[in-house]
């Protein structure tokens, strides 16, 4: 744990770096009770920093230095300085060798950061700053090496050795050791080292590129998950094609391998050649992992594949360019996937989870721009709002430039920049140098943090034929107190007849009408467009495909909303109109229920879902989307002061209405889709996807009616179903009903046939966290002492602790202030091993702000306590005194 103040850094502060590391010769020696490494760095002085030759400063932390040669000279104690964070040394010559030897611990590392174990395996995670932990080094994005790495181990217990690039040699060594020496041809910054040394199994595939390369594709896990490597290793040779295809990207080595990891802090890492993933994100198939488990697979293996040129080949010059590799490369896997899926669909979960989160940490403490301009930790910064609005802001780039633009735009980025550290104005310049367009203003969206609010109103002039909209946009104070500028706001739009047929769009100064689907810039604070030949009244379908990543409002009412849900051409706002209707029911049952009135659905919500439901021309993902209520997490965040016990009552008192009213309706497609899943063998793909989505919803909501057939259908699918995906929903509809004796069977059966199954029972534990029946925290602190639960396991945390704190509002904002207290005692605990995974889970406190006053004193006092509570980690240090600031 650190003993210097955390500091704040700034982009302001930017200097390039005063070395170079042209090559980097690591050696790594693994023991079980320390390892020893030792790195030979060949350096010179930056040219571009010019003459004189100041102190080098490495960057090292918790490292046993043994030994330090400079310009082939030994040096003693004297010849430099060693601090908690550096060694300073003072070079002679403008270039020189650096040879350092140090012990390390990964066999204690629990921070997961930097070399440690998993299991059995060795592994590292660099990105952001945890190359420091392994050596010394200059351990900044634009310091790019080439690297040659020699790991030797034991042969029994680690008879597989892995790192960055091609194997070139190996051999065994004394004492039943043995060695492999791996070399990387591509510079690269020290974030995207990675080595694994364990017994390891893998699936071996290979790849033609477009070039008729062969490349060796190997993905290694431990023994007992070998038959769950398929679906992973179809999606990477997907993701290939499909980057050569859209982007021209050809992959550059002959190998290209995935390690599947137990214990790994997010999701994956895509050091060069070499990914490393959580096991959660590689291995899948049917009986153990759901259809969201697949697509989520398929979603990383593709984003940490695609970082090859987005990241790897092209990299970021510093932390505060982050955006620049992970919101490219979530736009990019988002192309994938509405590609390999329903594109449709895809969207519109995409918006759902930015408009409930995103939005949520953008009106926040911690709210940064995608480009933060200060930071004190930035491991706190691989946040919704870099890696999602980042890909929003990407996206936008898209649709003003088209697909062809774009794609010269990311050729021209690729070509220019290949094998150098750049900024996002670098990008932004290849984007505009190839479309000859002045991006100058749409910039701001890399500056201004907050969610911009685009308010819209009418007017129709029957007499002049003309239709106006008129924009009003603004952006909320954040904590950067950056003066708000106008933003571009590319807002694709339609019109629509009283029939619902589109209209043709023709701009006042216009010659002609230009297509029914159009894409306007609000540019301007205030901005009026006006169609003219508009024959009639329309009906505005705005913001199509959400093309902004901004809070749109126009004074829709609920007939409106109802009509473009059948008749928008736009899927994506079909369903938006739904979700915008449901959330006027549902607020104004909030309203009386705070009123204490009695409940009262309105009834056309009731009939609009009807018509949804017995719709059998649509995609049945869509109706599966569409029959989804906007959760209680989006409701708190459209409210000023969310009420939490009001928004549950009243979102469950609509589902409850709603099944009953509906019930013939779901009964029919639940039984028809039953039976299609119990004919049909399990298949991960869009069409089987969208028939078990709309069965799983319709169970739940019919389980609400507590009816004798229903308990039976779900006791059926829990029993017999061959996937996750029917098994899961059939435990959860059981968890949260009132028929504890046939629940608490379901639980004991499921825990009794995977409790070795680390990953399913993540589940088990997520899906009970997740019950808003009452006593939440009581099951939670009582799964924390199953042996399953770990809470030196990062999925188990997330699993248990996540689930509840995140997505039971219920249950963890219970009135008495113990979710938050449990909470709070959780992050003290989880800082004093584990920083990153604490800051993290400290997430919902930081939304204090959102709740009635007595809530917010005791989510304050729980801050508070936490920052009295002793030695804080920068990460969690970080996260309270930017919340209690
Ligand atoms: N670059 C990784 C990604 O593709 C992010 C990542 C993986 C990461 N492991 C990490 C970031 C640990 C910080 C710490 O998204
Ligand atoms: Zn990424």
């Amino acid at each position: 744990m650190r003993t210097e103040q955390p500091k704040m850094i700034y982009l302001k502060d930017y200097q390039a770096p005063e070395y170079l590391i042209d090559e980097t010769h690591l050696t790594f020696e693994l023991f079980e009770d320390h390892s020893l490494v030792h790195a030979q760095l060949v350096m010179r002085r930056n040219p571009a920093r010019g003459a004189g030759l100041p102190p080098l400063v490495l960057d090292g932390q918790q490292l046993e230095l043994l030994a330090v040669t400079l310009a082939d000279k030994e040096l003693s104690a004297d010849d430099y300085q060693l601090s908690e964070n550096h060694l300073t040394l003072q070079p002679t010559s403008e270039t020189f060798t650096v040879d350092t030897s140090v012990k390390i611990h990964p066999e204690t590392n629990t921070a997961l950061e930097g070399l440690y174990k998993s299991g059995t395996m060795f592994c590292t995670q660099c990105e952001a700053e945890g190359f420091r932990k392994i050596t010394y080094y200059l351990d900044r994005p634009d310091v790019m090496s080439k690297f040659t790495t020699t790991v030797v181990a034991e042969q029994h217990s680690y008879p597989v050795l892995l790192s960055n690039g091609n194997p070139i040699a190996s051999g065994p060594g004394e004492d039943g050791r043995h060695w492999a020496t791996w070399e990387d041809p591509f510079m690269k910054p020290a974030y995207l080292f990675a080595l694994v040394a364990g017994d390891l199994w893998c699936v071996e595939d290979t790849f033609t590129t477009m070039t008729e390369r062969t490349v060796a594709l190997r993905i290694y896990v431990e023994p007992e998950n070998i038959d769950k490597c398929q679906h992973a290793m179809n999606s990477l040779k997907k993701s290939m094609r499909w980057d050569e295809e859209v982007y021209g990207r050809e992959y550059d080595l002959d190998i290209f391998m995935i390690v599947a990891v137990n214990d790994f802090n997010m999701g994956a890492m895509e050091n060069k050649g070499l990914n490393i993933f959580n096991s959660s994100a590689v291995l899948a198939r049917a009986e153990t992992a759901t259809d969201a488990a697949h697509q989520r697979v398929e979603a990383i293996v593709a984003h940490e594949y695609f970082h090859n040129w987005s990241g790897n080949r092209v990299t970021c010059r510093d932390w505060f360019q982050l955006s620049l590799k992970e919101g490219f490369t979530v736009f990019r896997d988002s192309g994938f996937s509405a590609d390999m899926n329903s594109a449709t669909v895809k969207r519109i979960q995409d918006v759902a989870y930015l408009r409930t989160h995103q939005f949520a940490e953008d009106a926040g403490p911690m709210a940064h721009a995608v480009r933060p301009d200060s930071f004190i930790e930035i491991s706190n910064f691989y946040t919704l709002t870099v890696y999602e609005k980042g890909s929003e802001v990407v996206g936008m780039i898209h649709t003003l430039l088209g697909a062809v633009g774009f794609r010269k735009g990311s050729d021209l980025y690729f070509d220019r920049h290949d094998g150098q550290a750049v900024t996002c104005d670098d990008f932004i310049k290849a984007m505009e140098d190839a479309n000859g367009v002045d991006l100058t203003q749409f910039k701001r969206w890399y500056s201004q943090a907050g969610t911009p609010r685009l308010a819209v109103s009418e007017s129709y002039d029957a007499a002049a034929k003309t239709y106006s909209l008129t924009f009003r946009q603004s952006c909320p104070e954040t904590p950067d107190k950056v003066e708000k500028l106008p933003f571009v706001i590319p807002v694709e739009l339609g019109l629509l007849d009283s029939k619902g047929n589109e209209i043709a769009l023709r701009l006042a100064g216009e010659a002609s009408a230009q297509g029914t689907t159009r894409v306007i810039s609000v540019t301007e604070a205030e901005q009026t467009f006006t169609f003219v030949d508009i024959s009639e009244q329309p009906l505005p379908s705005l913001l199509r495909g959400f093309s902004a990543p901004v809070k749109l409002s126009f004074p829709y009412n609920r007939d409106q909303l109802m009509f473009l849900m059948q008749h928008d051409s736009d899927g994506f706002n079909r369903w938006d109109a739904g979700q915008q209707l449901s959330v006027q029911v549902l607020q104004e049952l909030i309203a009386q229920q705070q009123k204490g009135e009695s409940l009262v659905l309105d009834p056309r919500l009731v009939s609009a879902l009807r018509t949804v439901l017995s719709d059998e021309s649509l995609d049945q993902a869509m109706v599966a989307e569409m029959l989804s209520l906007p959760g209680e997490a989006y409701l708190t965040e459209i409210s000023e002061v969310a009420d939490v016990d009001a928004i549950h009552i009243a979102r469950e008192f609509a589902r409850k209405q709603l099944a009953d009213n509906l019930f013939e309706g779901l009964w029919l497609r639940y039984q028809a889709n039953r039976d299609l899943s119990k004919k049909t063998p399990y298949v991960a793909e869009a069409e089987h996807f969208a028939r078990r989505a709309l069965q799983n919803i319709a169970l739940s909501y019919l389980m609400l009616s507590g009816k004798p057939e229903v308990l039976a259908a779900a006791l059926e699918q829990f029993d017999t179903s061959d996937n996750m995906t029917e098994r899961l929903t059939a435990l959860a509809v059981l968890v949260n009903s009132p028929f504890d004796e046939q629940k608490d069977q379901a639980l004991a059966s499921f825990a009794e046939q995977f409790k070795d199954n680390p990953l399913v029972m993540d589940q088990w534990f997520s899906v009970q966290a997740g019950s808003t029946l009452p006593g939440g925290l009581e099951r939670v602190k009582a799964l924390m002492q199953h042996p399953a639960f770990n809470i030196k396991n990062p999925n188990k945390v997330r699993a248990l602790v996540g689930a509840f704190a995140g997505q039971n509002l219920i249950n963890f904002h219970a009135a008495d202030g113990s979710g938050y207290r449990f909470l709070a005692d959780l992050v003290i605990e989880l800082n004093g091993f584990n920083p990153q995974i604490a800051s993290r889970q400290l997430a919902p406190l930081t939304r204090w702000r959102k709740y009635d006053s007595a809530r917010q004193a005791l989510m304050k006092g729980e801050l508070e306590r936490i920052r009295a509570s002793g030695q804080l980690s920068s990460d969690v240090y970080e996260v309270v005194s930017k919340s209690l600031a």
